[in-house]
């Protein structure tokens, strides 16, 4: 009997500290927090190398034969948000009149599980190398 209220006891310490370590953290950390710009920076760049980097390189620089530089690129820095988040989704066929390479841009470079949430943060790593 004397075990079994001990074991309780014991167990019931151990919620109460699991509460206390969970509400110090949501205070101290911020658990809660949106996430801040060098967190959706780093975000984007891991989708960007596990997606893009194939064809644009590690780093956006390009490459000779398939994506172009994306660093300080003019069509990335002439739109919006919103208009580069609609284009990677998009992508860009290789007959499109706007194509100068002749080679496709594939939707979602071809990766149709990233979400457009995900194509946000590589939006936002792309204004970062800009
Ligand atoms: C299969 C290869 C391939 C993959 C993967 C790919 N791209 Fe591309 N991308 C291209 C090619 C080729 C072009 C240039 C087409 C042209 O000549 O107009 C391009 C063009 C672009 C452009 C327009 C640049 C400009 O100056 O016109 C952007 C922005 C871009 N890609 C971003 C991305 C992002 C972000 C990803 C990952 C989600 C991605 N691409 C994945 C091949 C790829």
């Amino acid at each position: 009997m004397g075990r079994t209220e001990t074991v309780a006891r014991r167990r019931s310490r151990r919620t109460r500290l699991r509460a206390i370590w969970v509400v110090t953290c949501l205070a101290a950390v911020g658990c809660g927090d949106p996430p801040t710009t060098d967190d959706r920076v780093a975000q984007g760049q891991l989708q960007f190398r596990a997606t893009c980097a194939m064809c644009h390189g590690q780093d956006a620089q390009g490459s000779r034969l398939m994506g172009k530089d994306l660093r300080r690129n003019e069509f990335v820095a002439m739109r919006s948000d919103a208009e580069l988040i609609e284009f990677l989704a998009r992508g860009r066929s290789a007959t499109h009149p706007d194509n100068q390479r002749g080679i496709e841009m594939p939707p979602r470079g071809g990766n149709p599980s990233l979400t457009d949430e995900d194509l946000a943060a590589i939006v936002v790593y792309l204004r970062s190398i800009q």
